[in-house]
């Protein structure tokens, strides 16, 4: 049980009828990487708002080494060391980044939050070393990167608090897939580096594949299988998680190929 850096117990939340995370439990052990996949609206992103902290479940648990994410911590400093543990990586830093601060002021940004006092020319350099953006990328604007560049720095700014969790919500799904392929290196690289646990929404098995140890499949926000990735994807026992396997003829899915499918069920 303390082996696991983060666990999530019965989480549930509905908008209104729509049960959009219903009964959800996973553990992603120290160092693991889990992914969840499912279509889209199963749940997913809801799912990641609640370990993260943006989301209230209306029941169940998220455990962050063995200890209550949402327990009321004593004072600013309690607070913070909570916030710091589970970071998220959008699926468009576009979105995420301030379009007026330079790559270096995100950085600091971050760390003056976190460790005041620390040395952070130092840490800003070390950041952007540890996601292969040269010194030069400093001063840039998210608007003067390109889309793998912002993810980087997304990353870089997510790593700069310390987690012990990284969330990834489609967190290449808008990039070439070159890039894309770029940036999944960089991430397996950073887990070796740093033993910090992923857990990796997408919906694309082929990313699954790559950067991920367990698995869970969800469908309208349920989990409706779980085990390691190798053998889900190998035997899947869920009619659910066959359907997605064979409507995948290759990295990604077609949504329209498992629309079809479903109608001929
Ligand atoms: N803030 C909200 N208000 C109302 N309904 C919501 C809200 N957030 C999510 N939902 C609903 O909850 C369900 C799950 O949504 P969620 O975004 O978690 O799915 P997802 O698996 O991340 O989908 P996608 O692959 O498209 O990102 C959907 O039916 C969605 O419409
Ligand atoms: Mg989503």
């Amino acid at each position: 049980m303390p082996d696991n850096v983060l666990e999530a117990v019965g989480l549930h939340r509905a908008y209104g009828s729509v049960r959009a995370v219903d009964d959800v439990s996973f553990t992603l052990p120290e160092g693991g990487s889990l992914g969840i996949v499912g279509e889209s609206g199963s749940g997913k992103t809801t799912t990641a708002r609640i370990v993260v902290g943006l989301e209230q479940a209306d029941s169940g648990d998220v455990l962050v080494r063995g200890r209550a994410r949402d327990a009321r911590g004593r004072g600013r400093t309690r607070r913070l060391a909570r916030a710091r543990e589970v970071q998220m990586v959008f699926q468009d830093p576009y979105l995420s980044l301030d379009p007026r601060t330079s790559v270096e002021q995100v950085l600091r940004e971050a760390l003056r939050l976190h460790f005041p006092d620390t040395d952070h020319d130092r840490r800003v350099r070390e950041l952007l070393d540890q996601v292969g953006l040269g010194t030069r990328a400093a001063d840039a604007r998210p608007r003067q990167l390109s889309g793998g560049q912002r993810q980087r720095v997304a990353i870089a700014r997510a790593l700069a608090v310390e987690p012990a969790v990284l969330v990834l919500d489609e967190a290449v799904a808008a990039l070439d897939v070159s890039v894309q392929a770029q940036i999944l290196n960089l991430l397996a690289d950073i887990r070796e580096e740093t033993r910090i646990g992923y857990l990796f929404i997408t919906h694309d098995l082929g990313v699954v594949r790559c950067v991920t140890d367990d698995v869970i499949v969800m469908r309208k926000g349920r989990v409706v299988e779980a085990g390691p990735t190798a053998e889900v994807l190998a035997a899947p026992r869920h009619p659910y998680t066959r359907l997605l396997l064979e409507s995948v003829p290759r990295p990604g899915w077609d949504p329209e190929a498992i629309a079809a499918a479903r109608r001929a069920l």
